[in-house]
């Protein structure tokens, strides 16, 4: 090697490849407002839709004039549930195998559901002809609390089902009642509790939020009448079902229909679903043959668009009195609004509620839940998590904190006694998943001697004390979380999306200088997946990641995949990226043999080419390779070097993980001050060390904003109470706390790379160690399960309820 020869680090240096902090490049557009989202789209004679909504919950509706409104110089239709009817569009399909209202025909079911739709020259237009539709509505029996909706004498809301008894998902009790869920053994649980040395049971509730992300959804359609096809820009998380929904809705055939996400500014589980805004704008562009654009308001995005959440699960842990955890049983009343429109794989109709047995070596388990109508917006998406894995977590987080008050025992020490140890791993969970791989009690270990665990346990016992003394008014909370997730949903044989299994996809193609072009099924929107993806590469090819350009969004172009949600983006479409890759690699490899004249066997991969085993000076760089794929390849070896693969995971990954969250609660206003919080991470590998820890640090905000002050609140005749950022916690970087971030890694054995998905490992552990914190604040005090969001009101409460403002 000659002396000027690049050293094998700065070779590795410059592919900037896994493992690097590389800087994220899609922030070059972003940082300068150059970033190009669906509300930037202006097309030549483009219009505009909005909604007319309903005031009431729940109502028949009388009659609707669209005259007024019609005649409003600037209109130029008005949609009704009868416009939609021919075309059967006046009803959508649900992902989870129910129907949705597009347009309110006979009776509205929630407040604001889309009553018509204006369409008009410019969005002032159609908002004031908005205010000129007159509709006409007969108030019905409201239904809000879900324990009341299979009461005998329950309002009926889906009058459109009323009599059906079998529902998607089985059986339905009650004309209420949407599907009954059960999983586990519940002989042998009921068992464990009924034998059990000590139990507990609680009501665990995981109130209804929203994801709420900065960009409200949004979408152009636009129907080529003269060519028949029709173009969508939306706000879309999975652009290829949307495209297969659209030609199934349409009967456009698929090819002429062509679906492109942009920009995305945050997705988090809201812009998975198919909304009406879609289908009327889509309708009213191949009906006039004009674009037309549709963007919520926030006010629209939050009472109307998917919400999260909206749990009650009743929690039953039996135990010894030494604290070895002998049973579970968990019931989950499971509130899903007006329609079933829960983002979840078809054969889940709770999602994976089922890894409620969470990070521990539970013998024997029992799951049930039953999904329920009520008169409120329909979703029930994973809201920056894996499939209702969020709500799993708080259940046995909460539930192992409410075992420990009862057992008088650390809840750390708990935790350590009934973590699965590392080597049970691969592990079976009592219901039914296999953990792939974990070492739990080091991650454990490590958080609490980082944030000197025993230390502040001994400061809040002399708080304790000082606060008896009268000498403060603050309790000190120190909460404790261990969850594992489980994302990359998933393997086809058991995860699908209206029938398409859940594998996703990558496509790469080595121009003749070494550059690549790849494109992938999957849509970032905000993730820095431009930057990741690359890195993969970057590492499989030796090409360096600044070569290579990395495209998602528009079904054109990109391969068939299922979208980015559940953070399943890196343990299915990451796997992609790598396995074709490695096609590209062994092609290469035949190439450089070509070259250098010697049999592939006799090559060995380095960094960034081949070389001879043995004779390290003779080599082949891939960029000397690849074009010599064009020019100068094997006999009987095609040209070009490209590939494209479909990754089916044969199994989800487990990321987990270890938090530690410190607060200090005033028992007189009930505020509550995060002092400190500690994330310790386990991804597997790591693709991008930098992007991870954004990836936590958003997390993490969103899991604040959840446990400490978030509602979607419904006052008893069906009124969103929270319906504007007044009224709704979105927590800004003044209330926000500072993050400590922490790792460990331990690759998963069957991913491609070893990596696990991240970016919602932080809102699910997240959670529970505020919420922890907080009822950890009260543990000493005779006071139950404290419920979330614990803002100031609902904590100074607690502290009431707890005989402190005596
Ligand atoms: O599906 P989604 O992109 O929301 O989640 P993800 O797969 O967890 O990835 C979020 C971001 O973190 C992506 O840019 C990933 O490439 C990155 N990541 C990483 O650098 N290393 C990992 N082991 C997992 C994710």
């Amino acid at each position: 090697m000659n002396e000027m020869s690049p050293t094998r680090s700065e070779r590795e240096a410059k592919l900037e490849g896994m493992g690097c902090s590389r800087r994220r490049t899609e922030d070059a557009r972003f940082i300068q407002g150059k970033g190009n989202y669906v509300d930037d789209l202006k097309l030549p004679g483009m219009l505009f839709g909005d909604f007319v909504r309903s005031p009431y919950a729940h109502a028949r509706i009388k009659k609707i004039d669209v005259s007024k409104a019609a005649a409003l110089p600037g209109v130029k239709a008005v949609l009704t549930a009868n416009e939609l009817k021919p075309v059967k569009l006046d009803w959508m399909p649900t992902l989870a195998g129910d129907v949705q209202a597009v347009l309110a025909g006979d009776k509205v079911l929630f407040q604001n559901q889309e009553v018509a739709f204006v369409i008009a020259e410019d969005r002032y237009i159609a908002a004031d002809a908005v205010e000129l539709v007159e509709v006409e509505y007969e108030d019905l029996p409201v239904l809000v609390d879900p324990f009341k909706a299979m009461d005998p004498k329950a309002p009926v809301l889906r009058e459109d089902i009323k009599d059906k008894t079998e529902g998607a998902h089985g059986k339905r009790k009650h004309w209420n009642h949407i599907f009954t869920w059960e999983i586990g053994d519940k002989a042998g649980t009921d068992t464990a509790l009924n034998s059990a040395e000590v139990k507990v049971k609680e009501l665990i509730s995981y109130q209804r939020v929203h994801p709420s992300p900065l960009e409200t959804c949004a979408c152009v359609a636009s129907m080529d009448k003269v060519r028949g096809e029709l173009t969508v820009w939306g706000t879309f998380q999975a652009p290829h079902v949307v495209r297969t929904v659209a030609a199934l809705l349409s009967g456009i055939t698929e090819q002429k229909i062509h679906v492109i996400a942009p920009d995305i500014g945050g997705g988090f589980g809201n812009k998975v679903g198919v909304y009406p805004g879609y289908v009327c704008a889509i309708v009213g562009s191949i009906v006039l043959g004009q674009p037309i654009k549709w963007v919520e308001d926030r006010m629209e995005n939050l009472s109307a668009t998917a919400f999260a959440r909206d749990y009650h699960m009743t929690t039953e842990l039996a135990a010894t009195k030494d604290g070895r955890i002998t049973g579970l049983k968990v019931h989950v009343l499971a509130d899903h609004g007006a329609f079933d429109a829960c983002a979840d794989p078809s054969k889940w109709p709770a999602g994976f509620f089922n890894i409620v047995t969470g990070s521990y070596d539970i013998p024997v388990a029992h799951v049930a839940v039953d999904g329920v109508y009520t008169n409120k917006a329909p979703g029930g998406v994973a809201y920056r998590c894996s499939f209702r894995v969020t709500e799993a977590a708080y259940c046995i987080e909460r539930a192992i904190d409410v075992l420990a008050k009862k057992l008088k025992m650390d809840p750390a020490e708990l935790r350590l006694k009934n973590l699965i140890r590392a080597e049970q791993f691969p592990y079976k969970s009592a219901l039914g998943w296999e953990y792939d791989s974990g070492n739990y009690h080091a991650a454990l270990r490590k958080a609490m001697e980082t944030v000197g665990y025993q230390k502040l346990r001994e400061e809040q016992r002399q708080k304790r004390e000082a606060f008896k003394r009268g000498e403060t008014r603050e309790l000190m909370g120190i909460g404790v979380s261990f969850f594992t997730e489980i994302v990359g949903a998933g393997p086809t044989k058991n995860c699908d999306i209206l029938g398409i299994g859940m594998f996703d996809s990558c496509e790469i193609r080595v121009h003749p200088t070494g550059a690549v072009i790849a494109r992938l099924g999957t849509k970032s929107q905000g993730q820095g997946h431009e930057t990741t993806y690359g890195q993969i590469i970057a590492t499989e090819l030796g090409i360096p990641a600044d070569s290579i350009t990395v495209e998602e969004g528009n079904t054109d172009t990109a391969p068939y995949g299922l979208g980015t949600y559940g953070s399943r983006s890196t343990p299915v479409s990451g796997a992609a990226t790598a396995m074709a890759a490695r096609k590209i690699k062994a092609k290469a490899q035949k190439i450089a043999a070509h070259l250098l004249e010697v049999s592939e066997n006799d090559l060995e991969w380095d960094i960034d080419g081949f070389r001879v085993k043995g004779l390290p000076e003779r080599t082949k760089s891939m960029k000397e390779i690849a074009w010599a794929a064009y020019n100068n390849v094997p006999p009987g070896l095609e040209h070009g070097l490209e590939a494209v693969n479909y990754y089916d995971p044969p199994n989800m990954t487990y990321p987990f993980g270890a938090y530690i969250c410190v607060c200090d609660v005033d028992a007189d206003t009930g505020f509550t001050k995060i002092r400190r919080f500690y994330a310790l991470d386990d991804c597997g590998t790591r693709i991008n060390p930098m992007i991870i820890e954004g990836q936590v640090h958003g997390g993490l905000t969103e899991a604040f904003g959840i446990a400490m002050g978030q509602e979607i609140r419904y006052d008893e005749t069906g009124n969103v109470m929270t319906a504007s950022f007044m009224d709704y916690f979105m927590p800004t970087a003044v209330e926000t706390p500072v993050w400590e971030t922490d790792f460990t890694v331990t690759p998963s054995p069957h991913h491609p790379i070893g990596a696990k998905g991240v970016g919602e490992s932080p809102n699910v552990g997240g959670v529970p160690a505020f919420s922890n914190a907080v009822n950890d604040a009260f543990a000493h005090l005779d006071i139950g399960h404290i419920q979330m969001p614990h803002d100031g009101w609902r904590t100074w409460m607690a502290a009431k309820q707890a005989g402190l403002h005596k």
